[in-house]
């Protein structure tokens, strides 16, 4: 994706804070992806897909998967399909647009067509998008940052904005990209046809984070470890008084506790978890065909930290430590890349073992 500013003003000045057009951030771009093509995958039972209506100002969402003649209805509607690049190709051939971040934070690429007039209504998302003019033109009306104060109307389980105020408006052309932070309202309305890609990257909740690490260090805590209080407790106060060195002694006692027993981990799990879908994943039978390549089923179930030697391998929410001598079979499969069973198997059986206990390998297409 070209932007047109550095990366490190992109990151201070616009991310997670406001949007920015990127006109033109991927030249040439051609879908590769028709809408017929996106039709098809929305019939699948395993695809995520649904249908939003909007006809006189009445809202309506339907789930798939549908049947063909769920798109021959009349009247002003939506096709949205999730994790397109799970089940696409073309898309998945796109992951290298996403460079400017660090893989782990990608969640999917969503892909709709819209007919004339049509969007998904004024609303808000809670990640980080960047929206890709697919196919013909979209015009993107943009609001406030908005929070679970602003007032929304849930119909038919969509939650819209009740009162959205565009504020900016842009028209996006194939090829054109506009970034939206988490938080923004934002509605697209179709100019003709259109077909836009949405690169969501969700950050992970603190709620999340904080309770994964306060359990990995209670399970390396002993539960009769108690407060040392001969310091605090020597200072006067009144009956039942708790004084700011009390709390103060409390607080320190559980920093440096959570200090010394933090495995750091927690935030690998937390990151790569809910990122697969066990389906069509490769088993250790593959084991059995030399000559199978195997990649990732998804950039980012997988991620890493480096330790000395070791490396600590984070695959679908679970943490294994293997040789650091896997560090350029990993790197190439976290970039997408793919690599023969037999490679690893000889090389990395550490590696190879891990993914395929987690259903992170899948096979790659002949
Ligand atoms: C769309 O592609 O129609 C909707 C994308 C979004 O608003 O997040
Ligand atoms: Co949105």
């Amino acid at each position: 994706m070209k932007l047109p500013l550095s990366h490190a003003e992109f990151l201070e000045t616009y991310w997670q804070q406001r949007p920015l057009l990127l006109p033109q951030a991927v030249p040439n771009f051609t879908s590769p992806l028709s809408p017929e093509e996106l039709a098809g995958l929305a019939l699948e039972p395993a695809v995520s897909s649904r249908l939003i209506h909007c006809d006189h100002g009445v809202w309506q969402k339907t789930d798939g998967p549908f049947s063909a003649k769920d798109f021959q209805s009349g009247g002003t509607w939506t096709l949205l399909v999730e994790n397109v690049d799970q089940w696409h190709e073309g898309v998945r051939a796109l992951y290298p647009h996403l460079s400017l971040l660090p893989t782990w934070r990608f969640d999917d690429v969503m892909v709709s067509y819209a007919v004339d007039g049509a969007g998904v209504g004024p609303h808000f998302d809670r990640y980080d998008v960047f929206l890709l003019q697919g196919l013909g033109e979209r015009e993107w009306r943009i609001g406030p940052i908005c929070d679970g104060n602003t007032p929304q109307m849930n119909t038919e389980g969509l939650s819209l904005i009740a009162e959205f105020e565009p504020t900016e408006t842009y028209i996006l052309k194939t090829g054109d990209v506009l970034y939206v932070p988490p938080g923004l309202a934002h509605w697209g309305v179709a100019r003709g046809a259109c077909m836009t890609y949405s690169f969501g990257f969700r950050a992970p909740a603190i709620s999340d984070l904080i309770a994964r690490r306060a359990d990995s260090i209670l399970d390396r805590l002993a539960q009769t470890t108690l407060l040392e209080d001969g310091h605090s407790v020597s200072v006067p106060c009144r009956p039942g008084e708790i004084t700011e060195a009390h709390l103060a002694n409390a607080r320190d006692a559980i920093a440096n506790a959570s200090e010394a027993l933090d495995n750091l981990r927690w935030f690998g799990e937390v990151v790569t978890e809910q990122k697969i879908d066990m389906e069509d994943t490769l088993t250790p039978s593959a084991l059995a065909h030399p000559d199978q390549a195997a990649r990732l089923v998804s950039i980012n179930c997988v991620a890493w930290s480096e330790y000395g030697e070791y490396i600590d391998v984070f695959i679908a929410g679970e943490a294994f430590r293997i040789p650091k001598t896997a560090l350029e079979a990993l790197v190439a499969l976290c970039s997408g890349g793919e690599l023969l069973v037999a490679d690893l198997s000889a090389n990395y059986p550490e590696l190879l073992d891990a993914l395929l206990l987690q259903g992170a390998l899948e096979p790659c297409p002949a």
